[in-house]
């Protein structure tokens, strides 16, 4: 098989970690703290390191993951639902892992798809356990529908880390230098962070977190990358200073405070990297 047809299935792979990931985040979110939402955060966790993974196989070679979202099974409006959605997104992402193994003979390709596929078969497994726990548990959709300028701003917040979180995955991948490389995914996985304490508070303000993302900046040059990214982390700086100001509860205002410290900080690691690059 040529490299082209290789890349394109595990573009295809990749697009279905990243509809599972945002699958379980919105359920587990959805559900409130408690042990299986940690469980659940748990996999999705693990269908972010997949993700990685592909998209590192992608670059070798040499070509560009793609930030496209594959099917998310969200219909059902009980916990019980949303834990049999899982079970079948499972058995979804199985059959293709298995058709691309047998499909493609590069070895190392192969013995990641099948490490891939070995964890899917525990996922499998333990979203079969959780529609019985689910049930035993009388688990519950604990989401409220407020919608104010105080879940407005956790919606915009939630919307903006999605973006950048895809964006500097995007661009660790791509960029050649090894700085940029280590910055952006570490930088991403505070995002990450991000997004979930906008989607718990939200969730704890009776609001309905919309995990949906703006463009992603594509720049082929690591110059430009990091141009983009320190323009939208002092763009969102500014934002989230501008909201802490806004809202009256005192935990959120000290949350978006602490968040618009990180993007300062961002901001500033970027604006350093990218004067190196310049030189
Ligand atoms: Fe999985
Ligand atoms: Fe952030
Ligand atoms: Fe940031």
């Amino acid at each position: 098989m040529d490299k082209v047809k290789i890349i394109e299935l595990l573009n295809q792979d990749l697009e279905g970690e990243h509809g599972a990931i945002i699958q379980y985040l919105t359920h587990a979110y959805a559900m409130g703290e408690g042990e299986m939402s940690c469980e659940i955060e748990a996999i999705a966790r693990e269908e972010m390191r997949h993700l990685d993974w592909l998209a590192e196989a992608i670059v070798e070679l040499g070509g560009v993951p793609s930030l496209e979202r594959g099917k998310m099974r969200m219909e059902g409006k009980s916990v019980v639902d949303w834990m049999k959605n899982g079970v079948m997104l499972e058995e979804d992402a199985m059959a293709p892992y298995r058709e691309h193994i047998k499909l493609i003979d590069d070895p190392k390709i192969k013995r990641l798809l099948q490490r891939i596929l070995s964890d899917e078969e525990s996922h499998h497994g333990d979203f079969q356990h959780f529609v019985e726990k689910a049930q035993k548990e009388q688990a519950k959709d604990v989401r409220g529908s407020r919608q104010d300028r105080t879940t407005q701003i956790l919606n915009q917040g939630i919307e903006h880390e999605y973006t950048v979180i895809l964006q500097y995955l995007l661009h660790s991948y791509i960029s050649p230098n090894k700085e940029v490389k280590r910055q952006m995914q570490d930088q991403a996985i505070n995002e990450m962070q991000h997004l979930g304490w906008l989607a718990e508070e939200l969730v704890d303000s009776e609001g309905n977190p919309r995990i949906e993302h703006t463009e992603v900046d594509r720049s082929a040059r690591t110059a430009d990358m990091l141009r983009a990214d320190i323009k939208v982390e002092k763009e969102v700086a500014a934002a989230y200073d501008h909201a802490a100001k806004e809202v009256k509860e005192p935990d959120l205002k000290q949350l978006l405070l602490r968040i618009r410290d990180h993007e300062v900080y961002h901001a500033d690691v970027f604006s350093d990297l990218l004067k190196e690059e310049e030189k």
